[in-house]
């Protein structure tokens, strides 16, 4: 097997996550440099991939001032620094896989967009739950045409109240004019994959949603700014950041995004509580992003679909799809999905496993689409690259301006047409 040399520009929760899952393919893939400004991180990539001194760099700036030198760049910073580094890989010809969203403003996306099909290089956006068996199934179910057309879907994003707390109160994301509003960075993965299953464009999209409980106001009495103050609540507080962080030692996930340090130690979670958000009262945090939206879609063809997105529940994806021969309850975290068939009035569960026997990568990284998106990203570069789930830049920046014309809805309250939401887009840049 040819092997394809990659570069990482950001080494965090998803950069380490991608180049330890190359690191697997030894095969196809070989880790030949690292942009990252954090040591812990950086010094993390260079040990696995046994790289010398003058391939790590604390940015990415020099690593792509540099001739061509590698197949590809795995571009895995933050929201607001995807733009700049995938704009200049695209220029020197690199193939890229970047992580969604593409980019925090429609503009930014259609540009890399445009500029990637001007040069003529592969973009693969990260859209993982395409690659994963759930939804490869789901996929398979509707295009066989096993519940007829399609005309309404329920769709849940359930991020579950701990990561809300996490993620989007505490950390990275908590703020949009930091990263990027709620609806485009956690649901842009389902907007897309809305899109994938039904096939159509949408039409009309509205929304509504607010930050209702992660504020101010329901601090409970005597809560001090930290919940390594002595928080009088502490015990039945679902988000005391002493039990999340220090006490569930097996929480991998908070304890290396809390520290930015690959492997913390105790000390290193309590510094961490201590001194940044991570250990701020959950409501008292600078976040301004929503913990729940709704949004309603209407396709050509008349199709309906309802979209929400919650913070209060246990972290998981749901949906309905109903059809003209019968229905479909697909529950992510289940081993099967139901299908009902109106001829019989009776209900089939099909096995997901069963579906995908003897492929072992179905229970890697987010539900087997990391290790998939591998191995699609692999295909693609040698050129033999057949999969459906395959999203491109064209592709990701068109199923983002749903997440754009819902946020604009939500704030607005119109509802918003998409021809002409996207023309405006277009006119303006
Ligand atoms: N596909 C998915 O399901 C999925 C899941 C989570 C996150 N994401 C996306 O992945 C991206 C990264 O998320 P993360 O959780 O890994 O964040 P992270 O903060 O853990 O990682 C980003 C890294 O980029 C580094 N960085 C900052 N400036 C840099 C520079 N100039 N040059 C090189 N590196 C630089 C940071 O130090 C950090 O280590 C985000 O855009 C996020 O939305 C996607």
């Amino acid at each position: 097997m040819e092997k394809k040399k990659l570069i990482l520009i950001g080494a965090g929760m998803r950069g380490k996550s991608y180049t330890d899952t190359a690191f697997k393919y030894g095969d196809r893939f070989e880790v030949v440099a690292v942009a990252e400004p954090i040591d812990d991180r950086r010094n993390y990539i260079k040990k696995k991939h046994n790289l010398p001194d003058e391939m790590c760099f604390t940015t990415w700036e020099p690593l792509m001032a540099m001739e061509k030198f590698a197949d590809a760049v795995i571009i895995a910073t933050m929201d607001r620094d995807h733009f700049a580094p995938t704009m200049a890989a695209i220029d020197k010809g690199y193939e890229i896989m970047l992580e969604k969203p593409v980019a925090p403003t429609p503009e930014e996306c259609l540009k890399i967009a445009d500029a990637a099909n001007k040069k003529g290089v592969n973009v693969l956006v990260c859209h993982v739950l395409r690659y994963t068996p759930f939804f490869r199934l789901l996929k398979k179910i509707i295009d066989d045409g096993v519940i007829g057309t399609v005309y309404s879907i329920q769709h849940a994003e359930h991020v579950g109240n701990t990561h809300q707390s996490h993620s989007f109160v505490r950390g990275n994301w908590r703020n949009s004019e930091e990263s990027s509003c709620m609806i485009l960075q956690k649901c842009c993965h389902d907007l897309d994959i809305l899109q994938w299953l039904l096939d159509k464009p949408c039409k009309r999209i509205q929304s509504f949603g607010s930050l209702s409980y992660f504020i101010p106001e329901n601090a409970p009495e005597g809560a001090p700014e930290r919940c390594t103050d002595g928080c009088p609540h502490s015990d039945e507080c679902y988000y005391n950041a002493i039990k999340l962080y220090y006490d569930d030692k097996k929480n991998g996930w908070f304890r290396t995004t809390s520290t930015k340090k690959v492997a913390p130690t105790d000390d290193d979670v309590m510094e961490a509580l201590r001194t940044t958000d991570y250990g701020k009262c959950v409501f008292k945090c600078p976040n301004n992003v929503v913990d729940h939206q709704v949004v309603n879609m209407e396709f050509e063809g008349g199709a309906t679909v309802s979209m929400t997105m919650e913070a209060f529940t246990k972290n998981s994806r749901c949906s309905r799809f109903m059809g003209t021969k019968g229905e479909i309850i697909a529950n992510m975290g289940d081993d099967h999905i139901t299908v009902l068939d109106f001829a019989t009035n009776a209900y089939r569960e099909i096995n997901i496993a069963d579906a995908f026997a003897g492929d072992q990568t179905i229970n890697g990284g987010h539900g087997g689409g990391d290790p998939k998106i591998l191995e699609a990203f692999y295909d693609l570069l040698c050129g033999n690259e057949t999969s459906n789930s395959v999203c491109n830049v064209s592709v990701a920046c068109n199923n983002h301006m749903l997440a754009f014309a819902a946020e604009e809805s939500r704030i607005s309250g119109r509802v918003i047409d998409m021809e002409e939401f996207v023309e405006n887009i277009k006119k303006g840049i």
